[in-house]
């Protein structure tokens, strides 16, 4: 049911891109269910849209499709971006980074017009982090002194390790990754910390940036807006 909600909210914010538009794809199973939507339109419909994707995965099968993918260099805006997360609170505070590709998402997401984001209900928390330990990526030789600092500001936490297990998760960037846990901070205290921590490069919280949720829920698709 989850597989099918999360592909209900891809269509239903497919069905709202409209042809010239320039439109941010995200990764994840749930973006991906939105690049397959695009495509069908794209063959069914003749929609004409030039795609940037979020991470060297969803440009993969973005170009599978048959999708015209740009380099995230050649834009200064886009019209939509759509992307999956991994918490979402009232306030429309997103939590996400289970990927690697976190700088892009979050500057895909800052520069849209519109920031669609594409859950199921299982996403849906009273607090970041209920779910999830924090994601931030910190620069391979920062990571120590990193983790400290935000020990000392109450963080339990480490290094995130591959998908294989044998080794560290490197982002696209070469950066590391610190999934960590914090207790007693509200989404905006921590990303005022996170955002002024020396030697992060970036980090899992989105704030003020999705304009509409999509969540799927029992076969239909509710709306959550600013
Ligand atoms: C990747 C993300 C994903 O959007 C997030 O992990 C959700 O993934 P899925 O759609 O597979 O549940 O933030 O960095």
């Amino acid at each position: 049911m989850a597989d099918n909600d999360k592909k209900n909210s891809a269509l239903k914010a497919a069905s709202l891109v409209e042809s010239d538009m320039v439109v941010g794809l995200g990764t994840g199973s749930t973006a991906n269910y939105f690049i397959e939507a695009i495509a069908e339109r794209k063959n069914n419909e003749g929609l004409k849209v030039t795609t940037v994707a979020s991470s060297i995965v969803s440009a993969r099968i973005a170009k599978q499709y048959g999708l015209e993918v740009v380099a995230i260099e050649n834009l200064s805006s886009i019209d939509i971006y759509v992307d999956g997360a991994d918490e979402v609170t009232a306030d429309m505070t997103l939590l996400k980074g289970r990927g690697s590709d976190l700088v892009r998402e979050k500057l895909l997401a800052n520069a849209s017009q519109q920031f669609y984001v594409l859950v199921d209900d299982s996403k849906l928390v009273k607090n970041i982090g209920d779910n999830f330990p924090i994601p931030i990526e910190v620069m391979p030789f920062a990571w120590q002194m990193v983790l400290t600092d935000l020990e000392n500001s109450g963080g339990v936490g480490g290094l995130r390790e591959n998908a294989s297990g044998d080794g560290l998760a490197v982002t696209s960037h070469g950066s590391l990754v610190l999934d960590m846990h914090f207790n007693d901070k509200s989404s905006d205290e921590l990303n005022s910390l996170l955002n002024a921590a020396p030697g992060v490069v970036e980090h899992g919280i989105f704030a003020d940036l999705a304009t509409t949720v999509f969540i799927g829920k029992n076969g239909i698709v509710e709306l959550l807006k600013k």
